[in-house]
């Protein structure tokens, strides 16, 4: 069964543990320990966490709005200046 990983709104990428075995690795192939006894583990994906790879909660004191956040905005926005067409 594949490992599902979860994009949280405006937070972490959330990987529950208790669908299969997860091997996290740095960017040259050294894994990195996940802490004993997790059912999941959050990856930080706002870069501000003291943690990393691991999210620290950051994300929500600093107001973290992920790019698909900031598009919808976006989309929204040039509707309202352009009704009836389609944003790109
Ligand atoms: S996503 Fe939570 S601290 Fe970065």
């Amino acid at each position: 069964m594949p490992v599902t990983i979860k994009v949280r709104l405006d937070g972490p990428y959330f990987i529950d543990l208790t669908q299969g075995e997860v091997v996290l690795t740095d960017h040259d192939g050294t894994v990195i320990p996940i802490p004993e006894g997790k059912t999941g583990i959050a990856l930080c994906r706002c870069g501000a966490s003291i943690k990393k790879p691991f999210c620290d909660g950051t994300h929500s004191r600093i107001g973290f709005r992920a790019g698909e956040a900031a598009q919808r905005a976006a989309d929204l926005a040039a509707r309202a200046a352009a009704p009836g067409t389609t944003p790109a």
